[in-house]
Order: C-alpha cells, then structure tokens, then sequence
C-alpha cells in the first residue's frame, strides 16, 4: 500500500494524565495554532504549526479547519444497541422499565434484518455524535452481535461487544440457557474477537438475570482466551441492590456475587455503581476493574448521583458511559452536560479538563486502551474529531466571549451536542461529515 499521509491545522487539546493525579495543568497538552499529522491510519506528529510545518514536505495536503477544536474521538464506556429505538420511555424506574419497555424492545432482535438496520443505524448515530469507541451491550441473540461487528468492521472502527447471557429473571422469549449461552458467546469470540479492531466482551447482563451456573460459565470464558473483555450492570437503583441480597444471600453485597464468579479484572467494565460501598470501590480498584459513570441515565431512571469523588479516592477507573437507552443522548457532550450537574448536586465540582479526560483517555484506560486511542499521541490510532465552533448561532456568540480554552471547553460540554461533532475520523479516514 502506498503511504498516505495527510495532515490537519486547528487549535488541538488532548488529555494526558488524569487532573485528580497530577493537577489540571499538567493533564493536557493545548495547541493554540496545532498541526496533527497522520501517516497510513496512525499519528505521526502532533504540535504548534510554525514548529511542525517546516519539518514536512511541501506537497503534503492540510486541511485547515477554522475555529474549530480537534480532539481525540470520543470513548462511551456503556451503551445497549438494542434499546436505540426507545430512547425516551417515559415513567419507570429500573425493574419496571426493563420489563415495560426493556424486554420487548430487545426481543426484535430475533430477526436478522432488524438487526442489521438497527446496527447501521446505531454505529452512524455513534459516528454523528463522535464516538469512535464503545464497549456495547446487544441483546440476547447472537445476531444483534454479527450485525454490529459486520458495520464496524467495514469502517475499521474500534469497538467492543457481546451478547446479552440472561437465564432467569426475564421472559422465555429472551431468555438463554447457561450452555447455550457459553456456547453461543465462545462461536461470536472466535468469529470476532481480534478481528480488525474489533474486541469481544462477555456479558452476564446482571446478577438477577444469570443463574450461578451462568455466571459460572462467564467466569469460565474469561479464562479461556486472552484480553477478553467483561461488561455488566452493578447497584445501579436501590431495589435492585435488594434483590440481588435476596437471591444471593451467601455472598456478602452485591460486587462480592461476581468476584465469587471471578469476573473481576482489568478489562471488567461495571457500568453505574451508584450505590457501591468503600469497601467495594476499594475491591474494583484493587482487580483493576472500571466503573462507568452514566449521569443522563441515572437521572433519568432516578437512580441516584455516582459518587465520582470516592471512585478518585480508591484510584478507581473510570470511564463515561451513555447507556442509551436508560440515557437520553447518544452525545458525550451532553453526557458530561449532566455529569457537571450530578457533581454540583452535591457540592463537588467536575473540572472541564476532568470531563475531557473521562470523555478520551480515562474511558480508553478503563478499557485498558490508552496505548492505541483516548489521546492524539504519536503512534496511536487516528480517531479524531473536529468541534465546530458555530455549530450554533447560541454557541458562536457564547465562543466569542471566552477568555481562555478551560472556558471554550466548559462551554461546549455545555451547549454542545451532535451538532458541534463537524467532523469524525477513524485510522484517519473521515467516517462522519455533518
Ligand atoms: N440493568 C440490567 N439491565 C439493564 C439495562 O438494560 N439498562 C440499565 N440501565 N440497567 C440495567
Ligand atoms: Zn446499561
């Protein structure tokens, strides 16, 4: 293949250390006049222009992006493709909505061509919005899975997934058997995990939908093949905390159920954990295992505000998750709209270089990928976006009145939403255009 090398000018911020470690100033890296250069899919340069400019041949295209920001694309830590079409069920808290609205959204996925429409729709909705990673929940059936990992490989995107292990707890129509769930999930990992940039994740949906022998044979995958991913729901609402001691009453909470089933570890991914104690925080932080933190969901389910202060307390990972469709948007913005929100109701403060950091490379550390996404560093992966400053008339007019780029920041995560994602590149290749 001959070498493609392209590169792009624009003021450029990237997170490299997590603010709560280091401070807010050494956490990222600003280019007022930035050039990032991209050779064959991968960063090859990034810096001040009048710095890089002169070390490059003079035929090579730029594209010169006026007021506009680019950043490293976005990581959604938690998101259920099934539940793309009832974004917005109106009424219910977790139990309730998952048995009103939940089950028979997800039980269309039987049928192979909704399964592919849907994954089309699903990944242009990630694209649109800047996503460019996502460790994504399907539904039961093995198709849901086929149909996503078919779409993001044809774009090279790097993305994560699994089918839904659910045995008991649900309707017939929905439900697995722990040994066809084993098998079914062992055929989707050899067809999948490894492909491209594609990872596989095993995925119990939670403690009261998996008999012990399920998630006996969850923790049983996780040992056969290597870097495979485990993704599931913990103390999320307050009833389901309950239940869980009710069907689990040998095991001492809720996370101990599932570090009996050992399925705690580095590339774990427990979405929620609004209810989580300081000995289970201390226990995630210990296995390496992550939280994801998904603030329109938990208000909109009114399950609670995640106490992010205690996650940095245990050096606990942390990514940000959607969860669309108990989450209202598809957008990290507005995801970190929300998060600022469920930080100042009770009384902490959620920094605009925080929020970048949990939106890129605090998610690709919670999915143990910060040596190939999450910042704009050489030799990583080109997934980039490009903010687009007057995506509104509301947000030029606000842009012009900033007085530094923490400032521009916080407002985008503000007022920002599909709208400012202009651009969206994946291994350099433009995959969204607005
Ligand atoms: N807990 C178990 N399943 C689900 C789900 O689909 N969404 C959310 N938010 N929580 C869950
Ligand atoms: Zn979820």
């Amino acid at each position: 293949m001959p070498l493609t090398r392209k590169a792009y000018r624009a003021a450029i911020l990237h997170s490299i250390a997590d603010p709560a470690e280091v401070g807010i100033e050494a956490s990222y890296e600003y280019f007022e006049d930035g050039l990032l250069v991209v050779d064959n899919g991968q960063i090859s340069a990034l810096g001040h222009a009048s710095e890089l400019l002169a070390s490059l041949p003079a035929d090579i295209e730029i594209t010169h992006y006026q007021d506009a920001l680019i950043t490293p694309g976005f990581i959604d830590t938690h998101i259920h493709l099934p539940q793309t079409g009832m974004v917005g069920a109106y009424g219910e808290q977790l139990l309730d909505w998952l048995n009103t609205y939940t089950f028979p959204c997800e039980s269309q996925f039987a049928d192979q061509a909704h399964a592919e429409a849907v994954a089309e729709i699903f990944i242009k909705e990630l694209l649109r919005n800047g996503t460019t990673t996502a460790l994504v929940f399907g539904s039961v059936h093995p198709q849901s899975v086929n149909a996503f990992f078919e779409a993001a490989d044809k774009l090279d995107l790097r993305m994560i997934a699994g089918k839904v292990m659910m045995d008991r707890n649900a309707p017939g129509y929905l439900t697995d058997t722990a040994e066809s769930s084993y098998l079914e999930s062992k055929a989707l990992i050899e067809r999948w995990h490894g492909k491209g940039r594609l990872h596989y994740a095993v995925t119990p949906r939670f403690a009261p939908t998996s008999t012990p022998e399920q998630l006996t044979l969850a923790g049983q995958l996780l040992g056969e093949y290597p870097d495979l991913y485990m993704q599931t729901h913990i103390s999320e609402n307050l009833q389901e905390v309950e239940w869980v001691k009710e069907l689990f009453p040998e095991r001492k909470g809720y996370l101990d159920v599932y570090d009996h089933y050992q399925l705690l570890g580095e590339r774990s991914v427990f979405a929620h954990g609004v209810h989580l104690c300081d000995d289970e925080c201390a226990r995630l932080a210990q296995t390496g295992s992550a939280v994801a933190f998904c603030p329109t969901s938990n208000l909109f389910l009114g399950s609670g505000l995640f106490n992010l202060p205690m996650a940095e307390k245990h050096k606990l990972n942390v990514g940000l998750g959607t969860d669309v469709g108990g989450g209202t948007s598809f957008s990290l913005l507005q995801t970190l709209n929300e998060a600022y929100k469920v930080m100042q109701l009770q009384g902490a403060r959620l920094s605009p270089f925080k929020s970048l950091y949990l939106a890129t490379l605090g998610g690709a550390r919670a999915l143990r990928l910060e040596e190939r996404i999450g910042t704009l560093q050489p030799g990583t992966d080109a997934d980039f976006l490009v903010l687009d400053y007057n995506a509104t008339p509301l947000l030029g007019y606000r842009l012009k009145q900033s007085k530094s780029i923490a400032e521009t920041l916080f407002v985008l995560m503000t007022l920002g939403d599909d709208r400012t994602v202009a651009q969206t590149y994946a291994t350099g290749n433009l995959v969204h255009q607005r």
